[in-house]
């Protein structure tokens, strides 16, 4: 099976303490995998080093076979790894279409104003496509800053999906919202993982099992355990140190059989 992330003794370190230690992994594409963990584990900044926005201290990162540590950021975007923000961060006074429209011409870069007006056929085809993905149809021209929580999520997500990523990097999307929300939330990020490959960071334990085929566990920077929801829900070490407050043991098992 084909990796579409693979880590190699990724290491951050911020003074004395190991935020990511040793951390190697391999995910394969096709299936949608979930970070785990309690505060502090190191999973957002996973994230980080994958996308390049923290300069990692030791280790290798590969994307689809292909050696990405130590390239920057935007590099890392264009060849197709893409994120959402654990802090949202729309233009709340554009519309839904305008956020996107800037997202994707950003992304572009300049160009001739000879080819300008392609480009606008091209990119308004595009919005119309992502409003599609995210089921926002019907709100492209309300002001972002005026939408309910979830849909700013989901927006959020439409920017990051716009410029047609290979892996998308989801940094606890339902955070903050109401059950409704995240119902609606988990609908779309299932949907899409049929045609994308997705990592989800989610605290979330029941959207985390009817969600996800593959769950990593991390504690302090390293990998704790790693299986399908059924073996996480039975590892006696997961229980422990994360799911194991014994009032919680009903609930686990019943999310991971719902
Ligand atoms: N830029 C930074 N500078 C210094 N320390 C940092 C920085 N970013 C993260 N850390 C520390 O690294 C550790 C891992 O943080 P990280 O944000 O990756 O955790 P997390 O698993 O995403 O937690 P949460 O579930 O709360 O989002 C924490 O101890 C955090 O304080
Ligand atoms: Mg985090």
């Amino acid at each position: 099976m084909s990796a579409i992330l693979r880590t190699e003794n990724l290491t951050k370190k911020f003074g004395g303490l190991i935020a990511v230690d040793n951390f190697t992994l391999s995910l394969e594409s096709g299936r949608l995998h979930a970070i785990i963990g309690p505060n502090g584990a190191g999973k957002t900044t996973f994230f980080n080093l994958v996308s390049g926005i923290l300069p990692l201290t030791s280790g290798k990162v590969f994307f689809g076979g292909r050696e990405i540590t130590g390239l920057k950021p935007h590099e890392i975007s264009r060849l197709g790894i893409k994120r959402t923000l654990q802090i949202k961060s729309v233009f709340p006074q554009m519309t839904v279409a305008e956020n996107l429209w800037v997202t994707r011409q950003a992304s572009q870069g300049f160009l001739h104003p000879f080819r300008a007006a392609t480009r606008d056929t091209q990119t308004r085809e595009r919005v119309d496509q992502t409003l599609e993905q995210i089921g926002m149809t019907a709100l492209a021209d309300r002001t972002a800053g005026t939408l309910s929580y979830g849909d700013v999520a989901l927006l959020e997500i439409g920017m990051a999906l716009i410029s047609e990523p290979k892996l998308l990097l989801l940094d606890e999307p339902t955070c903050g919202m109401s059950p409704a929300e995240t119902e609606r939330a988990v609908a779309k990020i299932k949907e899409l993982a049929r045609s994308i490959d997705i990592i989800i960071i989610e605290h979330d334990m029941e959207v985390v099992f009817g969600i996800a085929s593959d769950i990593i566990v991390m504690t302090q920077g390293a990998i704790l355990a790693r299986g399908t929801p059924q073996e996480i829900s039975n590892d006696e070490r997961v229980r422990e140190a994360y799911l194991g407050r014994p009032e919680d043991e009903d609930y686990v098992e019943e999310a991971a059989h719902a």
